[in-house]
C-alpha cells in the first residue's frame, strides 16, 4: 500500500485534535497543556488561512496515519509531525519525515533549512531526524538562575582590571 501526503481540509480538524491532545504527542510537545476544543479550532482556522504554515495528513493507502506541519520562517522549515499511536514503531514516521520534507520542497522551493526540535528523551524521534540526514545542533543554552543573585561577584570583571 502506498504511502503519501495531502494538504489537510477543514474536515481533519477534530482527528487533528484528537492526535494533538493523544498523551505522549502532548509530552514530546515544548507545550504540554492539554489543548481545549475551541482553541484547538482557532488555531486551526489560522493555521488554514496562514500562507506560511502547511499542515499535511499523512495517508497509507485511504487511512490518515499521521500529521506532519511546516513552519516557515525565511528559507527556514520547522517541522512538527506524528504517526497515529496504533501505527508507531513500524517506521512510518522516519517515512513521513523524508515524505513531509519532499513535499514541502515542491509546496516552498525556497526553503533551504529544515530544522525539528526534539526533547531529549524522545529517542524515536532523534532516530528518525538522525535515520533522514538530520545532524543535531545545539541552539539553547541553560544556566541556573542561583548565580544571578544581586550580590554575585564574578565571571569577566574587566573594568577593575
Ligand atoms: C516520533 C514518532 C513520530 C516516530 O514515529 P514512528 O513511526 O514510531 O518511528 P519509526 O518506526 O520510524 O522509528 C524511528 C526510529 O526510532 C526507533 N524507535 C521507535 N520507537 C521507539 C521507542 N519507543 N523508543 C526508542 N526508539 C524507538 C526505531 O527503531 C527507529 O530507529 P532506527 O531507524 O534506528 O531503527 C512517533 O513516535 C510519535 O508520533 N510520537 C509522538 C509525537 C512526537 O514525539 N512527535 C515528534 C516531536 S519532535
Amino acid at each position: 500500500m502506498n504511502t503519501y501526503l495531502r494538504m489537510a481540509e477543514e474536515t481533519d480538524m477534530m482527528l487533528l485534535f484528537e492526535w494533538a491532545n493523544e498523551m505522549s504527542v502532548r509530552q514530546n510537545s515544548f507545550t504540554q497543556n492539554e489543548i481545549s476544543y475551541e482553541e484547538h479550532k482557532k488555531w486551526f482556522q489560522a493555521l488554514q488561512q496562514d500562507p506560511k504554515r502547511r499542515q499535511y495528513i499523512y495517508m497509507l493507502g485511504d487511512e490518515a496515519i499521521g500529521q506532519a506541519r511546516m513552519e516557515l520562517d525565511r528559507e527556514t522549515a520547522r517541522i512538527s509531525y506524528s504517526i497515529r499511536k496504533d501505527r508507531r514503531g513500524m517506521g512510518f514516521g522516519t517515512l513521513l519525515l523524508r515524505e513531509a520534507c519532499v513535499k514541502a520542497k515542491q509546496d516552498f522551493p525556497n526553503i533551504r533549512t529544515f530544522v525539528g526540535e526534539v526533547k531529549p528523551d524522545n529517542k524515536a524521534s532523534q532516530r528518525a531526524f538522525f535515520s533522514v540526514g538530520f545532524q543535531e545542533r545545539k541552539y539553547t543554552y541553560e544556566a541556573s538562575a542561583d548565580q544571578f543573585d544581586s550580590n554575585y561577584v564574578g565571571g569577566g570583571n574587566f573594568f577593575n582590571q
